[in-house]
């Protein structure tokens, strides 16, 4: 783990492997450990990078309030540090709404996309309201509250509900309200992916609890250049129940040309 000084915060991350650059953005309320077995499988022939985002896996985050963004800018900040000017890029869930504000605002440094149990849409008005309650529910309370509402959403595995448990609870709480807020006004990037200029790849399981797969399949009817991988069974943690798949899809992410 390395960890560098961007926009005021300390951002905690792994770089492994050689070869073709390939960043990969963890989910809510998790780190970018939950990306370690896919990384496993590509560091032989990619550089693989995995940012901890503000708030989680040891990264700070400021407890005023920051945008998806600023969390997009903190990416490229670790990218102009490490020398890259051009990666594919892969965001899970949250991640991938930040991989999202990312190709909104440097879209001439994204080679490739994927979106892993991710969406385009902004929150409805009943959505954000329960980010604000929940934030504040943390603020009192701590991350207990978010590990036994997320857990068993995440996946139907009892042995991934309990890694889950585990992850989350090691994390942040001033992380956590930060990235509920975030997400709560996080802004609709459906037209970024309609007009995307880069392969656009889409990763969901048919069985996520969380986000439904149909938020996938209509930004595949929006953009029908774009690639989309169902996953039957699988829940929203791809990357731990379809491990083999899940790298596969971004191996052939990375080598796609537009
Ligand atoms: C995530 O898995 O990153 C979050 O559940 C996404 C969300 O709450 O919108």
């Amino acid at each position: 783990m390395n960890a560098i000084s961007i926009n005021g915060n300390s951002l905690v991350y792994s770089q492994r492997g050689n070869g073709r650059p390939l960043v990969l953005v963890h989910g809510f309320p998790l780190d970018g450990t939950t990306w370690d077995d896919v990384a496993a499988r590509l560091e032989g022939e990619h550089e693989v990078i995995v940012p901890n985002l503000r708030g989680f896996g040891g990264s700070t985050a400021p407890t005023s309030f920051y945008s998806m963004a600023d969390m997009a800018d903190d990416l490229a900040g670790l990218l102009d540090h490490l020398g890259h000017s051009k990666v594919a890029l892969a965001g899970h869930s949250m991640g991938g709404y930040v991989a999202l504000a990312f190709a909104k605002k440097y879209a001439a440094r994204v080679a490739a996309l994927t979106l892993v149990s991710s969406q385009a849409a902004a929150d409805n008005e009943e959505r954000k309201a329960g980010r604000y309650k929940t934030a504040e529910d943390v603020a009192q309370k701590g991350v207990a509250v978010v590990v036994e509402a997320m857990a068993p959403k995440l996946s139907a595995d009892p042995k991934l509900q309990a890694y889950a448990r585990e992850l989350i609870a090691r994390q942040s709480a001033g992380g956590v309200v930060g990235a509920l807020k975030a997400m709560a006004e996080r802004e609709d990037l459906t037209g970024v992916l309609k007009a995307a200029g880069f392969p656009l790849t889409l990763v969901h399981g048919d069985a996520d609890a969380l986000i439904p797969i149909d938020r996938a399949r209509e930004i595949k009817a929006l953009n029908p250049s774009a690639l989309l991988i169902e996953f039957a069974g699988v829940g929203h943690l791809p990357m731990k129940e379809a491990v083999e798949q899940t790298a596969t899809a971004l191996e052939s992410m990375t080598q796609s040309k537009m």
